[in-house]
């Protein structure tokens, strides 16, 4: 039976990449899963990012969803691989679950001059250097230097990320960053929660550097993949709809999401641990 594409993140910040994916693909239905009640994933380690992801991985399964994407840098950085190496040939061979760690990568190097590249992301995703692997693989040329930004995630899920206490921790991880590396001239916003950051980040970098957020070419990527990956095309259900779902309260996801999408949604509370 056909059916919907999955999209998770560990809350929020998977809708921006949800928002990417939709306008450039309404064609298709979609399920979009916030782990709220567990979020941030940032800080956690690699064997409880890989539990929860994984419980996130088998209930869109159950939701008769052919292919998952994890809308979350942390968790494609520290599940994506053991679950495609090891869970889905045993879960479901057919099924398919994609990360965005590798779409964002294939999209740096048409802006860096310098060859100098910035990456924001959690402290999962700095730490597991999945980043500097990927863009050693697809472009040795290229350096990356890497800041975690464990305050950012939370400014977001707590809705102070325009406030002026942002300023702050915003500042304070753009300061380091550049100090670490002056010719950086790219910079990689590797965490889905960070685009709602936008404003504020715009306001404390030198305006030569370019920010890149990584919704618009994952939604090319997954574009691309439908296209060469028919048989996998021949299952996604189209109705061009999407249901929201939270493991925690309803009416705050809602809310919040309703801001970051600026449209009405209704979010369902599941359990899925
Ligand atoms: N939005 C996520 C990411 O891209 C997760 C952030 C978190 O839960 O700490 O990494």
């Amino acid at each position: 039976m056909n059916g919907p594409i999955g999209i998770f993140d560990s809350g929020y910040g998977g809708l921006t990449v949800l928002s990417e994916i939709k306008s450039l693909l309404p064609q298709y239905d979609y399920i979009y899963l916030g782990d709220n009640a567990r979020a941030p994933y940032g800080n956690r380690s690699f064997e409880i990012v890989y539990k929860f992801t994984k419980d996130a991985v088998n209930w869109f399964f159950k939701q008769n969803c052919h292919l998952v994407i994890l809308a979350c840098n942390t968790a494609s950085a520290k599940a994506l691989r053991s679950i495609q190496q090891i869970d889905l040939p045993r879960m479901n061979p057919t099924k398919r679950v994609l990360g965005v760690i590798r779409p964002t990568v294939e999209s740096v190097a048409g802006f860096t001059k310098t060859g100098h590249i910035g990456l924001f992301g959690t402290s999962g995703t700095i730490k597991s250097q999945s980043y500097d692997m990927e863009i050693a693989k697809l472009y040795p040329h290229l350096t990356v230097s890497g800041e975690a930004c464990p305050m950012w995630v939370p400014l977001v899920e707590n809705n102070e990320f325009d406030k002026p206490g942002a300023d702050y921790f915003i500042k304070q991880h753009i300061d380091n960053l550049l100090e670490k590396d002056d010719q950086i001239d790219t910079i990689i916003l590797g965490c889905t929660h960070y685009p709602l950051l936008i404003n504020k980040i715009k306001k404390f970098l030198p305006k030569n550097i370019q920010v890149i957020s990584q919704g618009k070419y994952v939604a090319g990527s997954l574009k691309d993949y439908l296209l060469r990956h028919p048989e996998m095309e021949n299952k996604c259900s189209k109705n061009g709809t999407v249901k929201y779902f939270t493991t925690d309260l309803p009416e705050k996801f809602t809310d919040m999401a309703s801001l970051f999408l600026k449209e009405n949604i209704e979010a369902q509370r599941i359990n899925i641990d």
